[in-house]
């Protein structure tokens, strides 16, 4: 693997408790099967998420001591108003503890029931948000976007074309279009500036407001540089500054490109918007001026919100996660083509076809990873979105069944993703040897997160490579 090296050195390091295959073998069964169960330090390349999960600089680390805890009026608000201003080119700078609050703040404002909110993709909290609010969440992604196998550009696209008749279809009924970059729940595709300018016209045909759900702006913007014809000149700032100028706001989550463990924000120029969000956010969040945050974790977030423009880092930050995923294709493994900005996500349906998608071939593969190598991914397929049929009882799936692997930033070297490359191929050259799962235990809805699982039939075969540096096995 040769993407960018680190442009960072290492100041502080988390050691890891090496764990043995049979530790694992325990751990699992207490677990009930379930990764989101098992103990986080018994994991040696923990990859459920990106979300969080980030390693702050020195610079992050050094804004804490300067926050300003003041109830009202913090110094560190208005830095990071300027901030976002100076980033976004919004008005109003509302921060909130995390991305589902400012769109909970957003939809709940804005949203009557019978309203329709399309975008790209909703990510599964933005879709339960819009529906709690009355709305029925529409996903328009371009057709590509759903293809697995397909090697497109920007496969995160809005198809404007379908835009277009439901905003006239559903006229007046439309409070607002949000667009996802990058789109998460279709891969983490990136959306281009000429989609970005495409969909802001339909908007503004129909008077729709268009609001980006920004959470990986600075990947998408990456993309659109490498990527889109005349922008390999222009800087990546540039190109996240215009797209934003595309928009009226955005909701953010800034756990991914603010590069901070915790908050966000919602952004936008309607001062009569802005004003009821905050009376709705003094009662479930807090002042205006910190929102469910101490103003340590603004002063995080403006200077993650910077660093995280820098184009070194993103070349390594995309580099890592596009040889991980060439990395493993070259071998062979079916994966989401190509990868995406911050995780790599494994086909599990082409990879283990003998295990039907009741028995959950994704969480197959990810007890696999986690029990032979230490390796915690997360399965987004039948056991997340999978349901039974009302009427007949029989299982529906989802269209896909994929493991995903996210990369959380700036926090595994090259040697530890080299470690997860080899891991994934000898899964998968033993693919035969995978089995299936049951749910003895499961809640009636978002049931991935406390389920509990037993093996259909006996584990799976002792690996016999990759020497593991941290896991012995
Ligand atoms: C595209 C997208 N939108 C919204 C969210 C929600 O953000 P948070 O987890 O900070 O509430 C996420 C989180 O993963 C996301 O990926």
């Amino acid at each position: 693997m040769s993407f960018p090296a680190e442009p960072f050195r290492i100041k502080v390091v988390e050691l890891l408790k090496p764990t043995t295959r049979e530790e694992r073998v325990r751990l699992l069964e207490e677990a009930g099967y379930n990764l989101f169960k098992v103990p986080a330090e018994s994991i040696y390349v923990d990859l459920l998420t990106d979300s969080g999960t980030s390693a702050m600089s020195d610079r992050q680390w050094a804004a804490l001591m300067v926050g300003d805890e003041s109830y009202a009026g913090s110094k560190s608000f208005f830095r990071f108003e300027k901030t976002v201003q100076d980033l976004t080119g919004y008005r109003h700078i509302i921060p909130t503890h995390q991305g589902r609050m400012a769109e909970n703040l957003l939809f709940h404002t804005v949203v009557k029931p019978g309203d329709a909110v399309p975008n790209n993709i909703h990510f599964d909290t933005t879709r339960a948000n819009a529906e709690q609010a009355g709305a029925e969440a529409i996903d328009l992604v371009v057709p590509e976007g759903l293809d697995p196998a397909h090697r497109g550009s920007f496969k995160g696209n809005m198809d404007t074309a379908r835009l277009d008749r439901v905003l006239e279809e559903r006229k007046g009924r439309v409070p607002l279009v949000m667009l996802t970059i990058t789109n998460n729940s279709g891969g983490g595709q990136p959306v281009s500036m000429a989609n970005a300018r495409a969909t802001a016209a339909v908007c503004r045909r129909h008077g729709v407001p268009l609001f980006f759900d920004a959470c990986r702006f600075a990947e998408n913007a990456w993309f659109v540089q490498q990527r889109e014809e005349g922008m390999a000149n222009t800087p990546v700032g540039d190109i996240a500054r215009a797209m934003f100028a595309l928009g009226d706001g955005c909701t953010m989550s800034a756990k991914k490109d603010g590069l901070v463990n915790i908050g966000g924000f919602l952004a936008m120029n309607d001062g009569s918007w802005s004003d009821q969000v905050k009376h709705r956010l003094i009662l479930v969040e807090g002042f205006p001026t910190y929102g469910g945050l101490a103003g340590r974790d603004l002063e995080a977030m403006s200077q993650g919100l910077i660093e995280v423009l820098d184009e070194d880092y993103l070349a390594f930050r995309i580099g890592q996660v596009r040889e991980l995923g060439e990395a493993v294709s070259d071998a062979g493994v079916p994966i989401i083509q190509p990868p995406g900005g911050h995780a790599v996500y494994l086909d599990a349906r082409a990879i283990a076809p003998h295990i039907p998608p009741h028995e959950f071939p994704g969480q197959a593969i990810a007890v696999a990873l986690y029990r032979d190598y230490g390796i915690r991914g997360v399965e987004i397929g039948s056991l997340m979105f999978g349901h039974d049929d009302p009427a007949t009882g029989q299982p529906v799936a989802p269209p896909l069944e994929l493991v995903r692997l996210a990369i959380p930033r700036r926090v595994y070297t090259k040697a530890q993703l080299a470690y997860v490359a080899r891991s994934v191929i000898e899964v998968h050259r033993r693919r035969e040897a995978l089995r299936g799962l049951r749910i003895t235990q499961g809640a009636p809805f978002l049931r991935h997160f406390t389920a509990t699982l037993e093996e259909v039939a006996v584990g799976v075969a002792r690996p016999e490579a990759p020497a593991q540096p941290a896991a012995r096995t």
